[in-house]
């Protein structure tokens, strides 16, 4: 096993990608503390993996809180007595407005959620990592934290931002036994749309120019199996990076 007897957090694993890897690490042995801000879906992600035969307990986690992310780090401590790895994997995406339609409260939530909640849980786990001389951190990017033409202003930019936290983080912890990842995921059969109701027209027409052009619809697993290589010492050697998992769209847009 991969993964045997590391205790990994993995955020919004009570869906699609973050379910997945959660899934995925328990099998390979880790002991994981499956967090979501969907507590009903947490517990049953979490239900699912100690059936199977696997170690996990469910804890209830709004990202853009700062206690939460405390509660979640410290439960991994008082449940399974360390941490070892942090997948900053919650995340949520826009409704495609460009900059000119973007508003503050849209802007606030989508950098809450899906770039300050990434620095404050790796902020939280760094002193444990640095007690051990030991961590791994992986984080959810996206295609569209590199590209301009994936989603709206505050989802690209939000992403763009967590690809920066990845490499500092990576640079500043290399002699620390620190590790920090991202994955850049493209278009993924997840949920990540089904709560938006506001669609900008005029963003989400932009888009479709590249979208037009996508591969292929990946599969949450296929994320998963790309987390369990950064997250296992077969990556000793990969720091900082980002690594596309897109069916080769961003490989010529
Ligand atoms: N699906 C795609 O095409 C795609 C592409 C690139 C990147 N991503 C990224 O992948 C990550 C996982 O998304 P997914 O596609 O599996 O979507 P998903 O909606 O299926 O899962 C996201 C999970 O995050 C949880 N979540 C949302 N807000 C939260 C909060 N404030 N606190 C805690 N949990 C919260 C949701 O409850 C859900 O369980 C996200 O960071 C997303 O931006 C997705």
């Amino acid at each position: 096993m991969r993964l045997d007897g590391k205790v990994a957090v993995v955020t919004g694993a009570a869906s699609g990608m973050g379910k997945a890897i959660a899934e995925l690490y328990a099998k390979e042995g880790a002991k994981v503390v499956v967090a979501d801000l969907n507590i009903e879906g947490a517990e049953a992600v979490a239900g699912g993996i100690k059936a199977s035969g696997g170690e996990a307990v469910a804890v209830q986690t709004n990202i853009a809180k700062l206690e939460d992310i405390h509660a979640m780090i410290d439960k991994a401590v008082s449940e399974f007595g360390t941490l070892d790895i942090l997948v900053n994997n919650a995340g949520m995406m826009d409704n495609m407005a460009p900059v000119g339609d973007v508003s503050d409260e849209k802007w606030d939530l989508i950098f809450d959620v899906n770039t300050k909640g990434v620095m404050r849980a790796i902020r939280k786990a760094i002193p444990i990592f640095l007690d051990k001389g030991k961590g791994v951190i992986v984080n959810t990017a996206s295609t569209g934290g590199f590209s301009g033409a994936h989603a709206g202003a505050a989802y690209t930019a939000s992403k763009h931002a967590v690809i920066g936290i990845t490499k500092n983080t990576g640079f500043m912890y290399a002699q620390k036994g620190i590790r920090c990842n991202a994955i850049a995921p493209g278009a993924t059969m997840t949920n990540i749309t089904a709560g938006t109701t506001d669609w900008n027209e005029f963003g989400a027409s932009r888009t479709k120019v590249t979208q037009g052009v996508i591969p292929r619809v990946g599969q949450p697993e296929e994320i998963a199996q790309v987390a369990l290589f950064l997250a296992s010492d077969e990556s000793s050697f990969v720091n900082g990076a980002v690594v596309a998992a897109d069916a080769g769209w961003t490989a010529g847009f």
